[in-house]
């Protein structure tokens, strides 16, 4: 007798979002089973389930990010443990936020278990930083996605402090994903291809397409949002030649109508957006009939969630 919650997979960056976007999509999803026993003020998964239960990480991002949320929230649970159960749906080492799933949803499951009174944000950043313990370093954007839903925000001031929020959007996408290695390595090496510096203008070019896309995503104006998936100057350019078929990818959905295409989060996942299902449906046999060349594991439609 726990509390359950389901948190969805999610595509990070959209093109010039990096670091600050991600969607959540119906694709696939984490669940964690939280509950208070008797113990020593401890976090302890207790078991990991499901399609990609292997993986030794995965268990402590979410272990992690309560952990997080418990001194962020400064709640002590002396006298009690509380218990994790995690279902692991979302594939990882895909950039389809897998391990910012199971700490959104660890998260999540634990505020309601205690009643914690906080704010989104503090959920968010508990989860960043749980999944930090897998990743790294922290990055916003998946969780704040699989937490809030829809087109997620997330952004630092400043003082370092976290700011989140979403658009509801009303699309369809359709996510292609190769098989891949697993393992946090594949983030790690996609950052370290990435420019440090670069000219003040690029930046420029680069900011005013993301405001583009997020005004576009608030009007509902699918076309524009989908143009500007594929304006990224920064970050794509550098990472593109490390995604299998990439270009296949992206001219087979773009023939079959798709409004936009990018790599999905770090790779090596792509997504593709649409305005509807069929059309989702349509650009997947088109990837399938057309990419000869890469090794795809599955190509699957999904709806934003
Ligand atoms: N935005 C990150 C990246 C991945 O592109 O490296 C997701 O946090």
């Amino acid at each position: 007798g726990g509390v359950r919650v389901r948190a969805c997979s999610s595509s990070a960056n959209l093109g010039p979002g990096f670091d600050s976007l991600a969607i959540a999509h119906t694709a696939f999803y984490d669940e964690v089973e939280a509950r208070l026993t008797p113990g020593r003020g401890q976090v302890v998964v207790e078991s990991v389930y499901g399609p990609y239960a292997h993986g030794a990480g995965r268990a402590e991002t979410a272990r992690r990010a309560v952990e997080e949320l418990l001194r962020l929230a400064k709640r002590s649970i002396e006298g009690h443990s509380i218990v994790l159960r995690i279902y692991k749906g979302v594939p990882p080492g895909r950039g389809l936020g897998s391990s910012g799933a199971s700490a959104a949803a660890a998260v999540k499951a634990v505020q309601i278990l205690l009643d914690l009174k906080v704010p989104d944000s503090i959920l968010v950043e508990a989860a960043g930083r749980g999944e930090a313990a897998a990743a790294g370093e922290p990055h916003y954007d998946n969780v704040a996605a699989s937490l809030l839903g829809g087109l997620a925000i997330a952004a630092l001031d400043k003082n370092g402090r976290l700011h989140v929020t979403s658009i509801d959007v009303d699309a369809w996408m359709t996510l292609i994903i190769p098989r891949a290695e697993v393992g946090s390595a594949k983030t790690r090496f996609m950052r370290q291809v990435l420019p440090r510096e670069m000219e003040l203008d690029r930046a420029a070019r680069n900011w005013g397409r993301l405001a583009l896309l997020v005004a576009a995503a608030a009007r509902g104006d699918l076309r524009t949002f989908g143009a500007m998936m594929m304006q990224d100057e920064i970050i794509e350019p550098a990472r593109s030649r490390f995604i299998p078929c990439y270009d296949v990818i992206k001219n087979a959905a773009l023939d079959a109508g798709a409004l936009g295409v990018t790599i999905s989060g770090a790779g090596p996942s792509m997504i593709a957006l649409t305005e509807t299902r069929d059309k989702a449906l349509r650009v997947a046999d088109s990837v399938l009939k057309n990419c000869k060349c890469c090794d795809i594991e599955e190509v699957k439609v999904a709806r934003t969630a």
